[in-house]
């Protein structure tokens, strides 16, 4: 008898293939081998000097509190607020921002704010591997929609055509993972419209969450819009694994748009610690979240 609870079970079952191919398929013994490795996103070079110095320069404890629990470090969340609100020109205040290990810890949180057990989430495939399983864990029923064929463009009569009075959330992944498609802003637009309506159809409030930790990787001069500025109700889940070629240190956060109606966006943000603490403590070590504000110091070697 499997005494495995039925939504680790189902959890379990979603994240088989990928696991299979990572610890058992050919490429499982990674070694010396010259292989890139996409199967988590590891990195291929050598950790970034601003990242080692900024680790270095905030391990030297400066008060005996140094090293106690750390929910989202003031400092830390005031910087990345500012820093958030120029790049996405949203007025982000602190309190919109919770700090999380990593963008998975963020999902988890934004999945359990939104939603009850039974609910039903949207994503598009080709997806990251882990929204399904996410989702299992936590009893929400995943609709997936196929983007469309070549192009990758979101297919909207096929999103509004899965949307129930179940639907509680829609996950967009932009840039997007593994296709590389950035969603531009008459795309997001068109969605958030469409959201609008169906939210007013169903009488329930459908939640965007923008998966966004390839915002800064982008080529050609790409333009980046986030979810954020074109739909109130959306929560971005963001990972500085990727800019700092360092997944493993676990540093992220989850942010709420301004532009969310108070009367929503307060209840959701003061659940934000509360949330990130009893689903397991998501919050970054204390000493990645002080490496935040350093970057301001060592700006010409953290990312390039
Ligand atoms: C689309 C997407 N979302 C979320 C994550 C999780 O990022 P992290 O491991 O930095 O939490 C990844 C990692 O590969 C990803 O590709």
């Amino acid at each position: 008898m499997n005494l495995v609870s039925r939504r680790l079970a189902r959890a379990s079952a979603s994240l088989a293939p990928v696991l299979d191919f990572y610890l058992n398929s050919p490429y499982a013994d990674r070694g010396d081998r010259e292989i890139c490795d996409f199967t988590f996103g590891n990195p291929h070079e050598m950790a970034l000097e601003g990242l080692v110095n900024a680790i270095r320069h905030r391990a030297v404890p400066e008060d005996r509190n140094w090293y106690g629990y750390r929910t989202s470090d003031e400092e830390s969340v005031a910087f990345l607020a500012e820093r958030l609100g120029r790049d996405l020109g949203l007025p982000f205040e602190p309190v919109d921002i919770v700090l999380t290990a990593g963008a998975f810890a963020a999902i988890s949180i934004a999945i359990h704010l939104v939603t009850d057990p039974g609910d039903e989430a949207i994503f598009f495939e080709p997806a990251w591997f882990c929204y399904e399983p996410m989702l299992n864990a936590a009893n929400v029923v995943s609709r997936k929609v196929a983007l469309k064929p070549g192009s990758f463009d979101l297919d909207l009569a096929a999103i509004e055509a899965a949307i129930t009075s179940k639907t509680r959330l829609v996950i967009v992944n932009t840039p997007h993972n593994p296709t590389g498609r950035i969603y531009d802003a008459d795309a997001l637009r068109e969605l958030a419209d469409m959201l609008d309506r169906a939210s007013a159809r169903t009488g329930r409030r459908i939640f965007l969450l923008s998966d966004e930790p390839y915002r800064r990787l982008r080529f050609d001069n790409r333009d980046f819009t986030s979810p954020a500025s074109v739909y109130p109700w959306t929560l971005i889940s963001y990972s500085y694994g990727k800019i700092l070629l360092a997944p493993g240190q676990r540093l992220g956060y989850l942010a709420a748009s301004p532009l969310m109606p108070a009367a929503d966006r307060e209840p959701l943000r003061g659940a934000f610690v509360p949330a990130a603490m009893t689903l397991g403590w998501c919050f970054p070590s204390a000493l990645m979240q002080y490496t935040i504000p350093t970057w301001k110091t060592f700006r010409s070697t953290w990312t390039r």
